[in-house]
Parts: structure tokens; sequence; C-alpha cells
């Protein structure tokens, strides 16, 4: 029987009673099917701080019935994560609710294909909602199912991307990036891009070249101390990247060692020929 439930995105002060969802799952609907030194490590996992932390990080989702939290889902990047419901709200269609709302979180944010890893015993649930199994994976002894969902593709659900945005996801874009420091700011400035690139990955965002110039610092004058070459497999992907929340979180370090920026977004344009281009038909 479906219940009547409302889906919000999670809040720093939700962090206790999620973390006591997830707990009960585990030790309640999970260890059926691990031993209990595997729930007990993952139960550690969720400790009210470490799932404080996790809303920080993630697009995090809370199923609400009455005042009480009743279930959890989190999408990072295209990973859905920590998806649970309180056992006794189990088989009420919570979990199909939060499923939809974290696809309709992955569309918005241009993101394709959802992956998760799913627990043995929610395998067969995630089968039904479209996921297909692609490898097991071991920790220890704790298997788990790396599982995808081609959203594109999916035809059930009435939200696909149109058209437009799916011959747009195949071009990839390339933004040019000139970037102005403080003085004496390399290093933290290395240790703040090495941050910025892991959450570029999530969006399958690479920095394809990054180029030093002789400047060391922001002196006024046009010349950056780096230019970097960003490519990301789509606008979409690229909005999505300069969305995260995570990335919009490490605003103020930024402020701090950088002095400017400025961008260009394009595509691939011709290469005249040169050897970094398709092959140049020979001569004689
Ligand atoms: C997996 C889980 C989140 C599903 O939430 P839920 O609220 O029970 O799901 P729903 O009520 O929306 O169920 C949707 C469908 O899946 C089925 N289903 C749910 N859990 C299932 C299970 N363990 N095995 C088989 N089918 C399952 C339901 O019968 C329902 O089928 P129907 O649509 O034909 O009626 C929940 O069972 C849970 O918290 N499990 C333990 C924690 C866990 O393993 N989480 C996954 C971590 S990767």
């Amino acid at each position: 029987m479906a219940v009547a439930c409302s889906i919000r995105p999670a809040r720093d002060g939700d962090a206790g009673a999620i973390s006591q969802v997830i707990v009960s799952a585990l030790r309640e609907t999970n260890a059926k099917d691990y031993a209990p030194e595997i729930i007990a490590r993952l139960e550690n996992n969720f400790s009210a701080a470490a799932v404080r932390e996790l809303i920080r990080r993630q697009k995090m989702f809370v199923a609400v019935l009455g005042q009480q939290i009743v279930g959890t889902a989190g999408l990072d990047g295209s990973m859905v994560r920590n998806f649970f419901v309180a056992p006794d709200a189990q088989g009420t269609g919570i979990g199909s609710r939060l499923m939809a709302e974290v696809e309709n979180a992955a569309r918005q944010a241009g993101i394709m294909t959802l992956m998760l890893q799913s627990s043995v015993t929610a395998e067969r649930f995630y089968v039904k909602r479209g996921f297909k199994a692609l490898r097991d994976s071991y920790y220890d002894d704790e298997r788990t199912i790396i599982m995808e969902r081609d959203l594109d593709r999916d035809l059930d659900h009435g939200t696909r991307l149109g058209p437009g945005m799916a011959s747009m996801a195949a071009t990839p874009l390339y933004i040019l990036v000139r970037l102005w420091i403080h003085e004496g700011r390399e290093a933290e400035f290395e240790a703040y891009e090495r941050k910025v690139s892991r959450i570029m990955a999530r969006y399958r965002g690479v920095i394809e070249h990054a180029i030093r110039t002789s400047r060391t610092a922001d002196d006024g004058s046009d010349e950056p101390f780096e230019v970097h070459v960003l490519k990301f497999p789509s606008r979409e992907l690229y909005d999505a990247y300069r969305a995260d929340a995570e990335r919009r979180a490490l605003t103020r370090e930024r402020d701090g060692i950088i002095t400017k920026t400025d961008s260009l977004v394009g595509a691939p344009g011709p290469t005249y020929g040169s050897a970094a281009g398709p092959a140049a038909p020979r001569r004689g």
C-alpha cells in the first residue's frame, strides 16, 4: 500500500534522524544478508557526524511521514548513495518515491547514466527500478553489486531528455580558463586545484592542459599565472559541475588564493592540418 510521504532536500539538523533510519535498516533489514562485523562497520560509517558531512557533500534527500524522517537517498555526481528506508516503513512505496526524486535531480544535472553499489538486500528493488547489474564488488566479505541505469533510454517516466539535449550531450565542451593568483600562493593553488579536479571528475570533466606562465602573482597585468583547458562531455555536465555544492563551498578558500579568473567556452574547431589534428595528406 502506498503512503503519503513528502520528499525534501536534507538539512544539517536532519543528521541524527537520518543516522537512526540507516542504523535501524542495517540492523533489521541488511543484517539478514550480512555478517554482524560488516553491519557494525557500516553503522560506524553512518554516525550522526558522518551523515552531517554527507549532507554537506552530496545532494541528499529525506522522505518525511508526518513529522518523522523515514527514508533517505543521496546523489553524488552520477552515483546514487545512502539509500535506506526505515524497516517499519519499507514496502509502502517510499523507496520508489525517493528514487524518482534522485532520478529527477540527476536529469536536471544532465546526468545520463546513474550508477550505484547495491547491497545484496536491495538488488531486486533496483532491478525493478530498471537498474542492470554490471559486476560484483567485494570489501573483505562484504559483497555488493555495481549497477547502472541509462536515464536517457528510460521510456517509463515521461521525463526523458528532449532530442535537443540528447544531441548536445554528445558534443564535448572546452573551457579556456585564465587564473591570476595572490603572491606566494602557488602551493595553496595547487592543493585547491587538486580538490576541484576531483569534483570535476564526478561530472566527467578533466583539466586537459594547464599552462603556467612566468607571472607568479597578479600584478595587474594581462598575463595570468596559469591557463587551463578544461573538457566536459556536455554543457549539462559542465553546468552541473558549476552548481556542485562541494565546489561552491570552496569559494572562500578560492578567494584567498585566486585574485581573478576569466573563461571562454567553445567546441573543437578545425586544426588546419597541424600535427595534432587529423593526418595531413602527403605530397610527392
Ligand atoms: C531497498 C529499500 C530502500 C527499498 O525501499 P522501500 O520503501 O521498501 O521500496 P518500495 O516500497 O518503494 O518498493 C518498491 C518495490 O520494490 C519491492 N522491494 C522493496 N524492497 C525489496 C527487496 N528487498 N527485495 C525485493 N523487492 C523489494 C517492493 O515489493 C516494491 O515492489 P512493487 O512495486 O512491485 O510493489 C529498502 O527496502 C531498504 O531500506 N532496504 C535496506 C537498506 C538497503 O539495502 N539499502 C540499499 C543500500 S545500496
